[in-house]
């Protein structure tokens, strides 16, 4: 069988101001926050960090890390992208032990994001606890979903689909022409999608958000009360995707990206699912705050 990525474990961002986000994390997003190194460590389950707030002016995602099963696996993804012509290197010690990880892999997506490969993570020694007393949908289907904007979404899919082992889940069509825009949503697991891909090119900064899931629609709708209350900007208020019926809505973090936080997203089944297309993002809501 060929070797695929497994999940989404963890991601680095690179934030002008931690103390912001370290409020933002624990307050409004219900994570577990510790320090270590000058580094913010957000944890929301039995993984050591799932996000890594690194002080730098960027505001921007540093790394993305994904899950491979063993080290043979990681060898023969890192010998297909060779093949690639992707330059591929060995993580350093340091770096291991940063992520807790057994095993390292760097190189760069098409668009320059670096993608970190790993496998042998070890649990955190204690448990999590949330500030907020909530429970997020993680474990197999990896700590979320991000969406990326990227310059050419040719390069990208190949990187994403033959390099990392990515399948489509489906595609969207945001907007009227001429200012339309297609989305392309991939798993490698069940969560409906783990990367999107948005055909933006030339901008500076590549992530457009990072989706969190939790147990419970009322969570979803107090955690919208509380950053109501907070004055959170809001991108994007409650509503419906059309392709993974997420119910959920989007605001702006400290680094100016925004997070999703959902509820009731369906998962894949590869052996029955079908490549669908949708003409809108949305069956209700998700209107930016301007709209209501
Ligand atoms: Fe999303």
């Amino acid at each position: 069988m060929t070797a695929t990525v497994s999940a989404l474990g963890y991601l680095g961002i690179g934030a002008s101001d931690l103390e912001a986000w370290r409020g933002y994390a624990t307050e409004a997003l219900g994570l577990a926050c510790s320090e270590r190194d000058g580094a913010l460590l957000l944890r929301m389950d039995d993984a050591p960090w799932r996000i890594r707030i690194e002080q730098s002016d960027a505001d921007d995602l540093s790394y993305a890390g994904f899950e491979v099963s063993s080290p043979e696996a990681l060898a023969e993804i890192s010998e297909r992208l060779k093949m690639m012509d992707v330059q591929i290197s060995a993580g350093s010690e340091e770096e291991r032990a940063v992520r807790g990880v057994a095993a390292l892999a760097r190189c760069a997506d098409p668009n320059g994001i670096a993608i970190e490969l790993y496998c042998g993570r070890a649990s955190a020694d204690d448990a999590f606890v949330s500030p907020r007393g909530l429970t997020f949908i993680t474990g197999a289907q990896g700590l979320g979903h991000i969406v990326l904007m990227v310059d050419e979404e040719s390069a990208s899919r190949r990187f994403y689909e033959e390099g990392l082992g990515f399948k489509v889940s489906d595609t969207i069509t945001m907007g009227k022409p001429p200012q339309s825009l297609e989305l392309t949503f991939l798993h490698c697991n069940t969560r409906h999608h783990t990367v999107a891909l948005a055909p933006v090119p030339g901008l500076p900064k590549r992530l457009n958000h990072i989706m969190l899931q939790v147990d419970s629609l009322d969570v979803v709708g107090k955690t919208f009360d509380l950053i109501r209350d907070r004055e959170i900007p809001v991108s994007m208020e409650l509503g419906k995707h059309t392709n993974d019926y997420m119910t959920s809505f989007y605001m702006q973090t400290p680094s100016g990206f925004d997070i999703e936080f959902g509820f009731g997203a369906r998962t894949v089944d590869d052996a029955t699912w079908e490549v669908g297309h949708y003409d809108s993002g949305s069956e209700w809501g998700h209107r930016a705050p301007a709209e209501t």
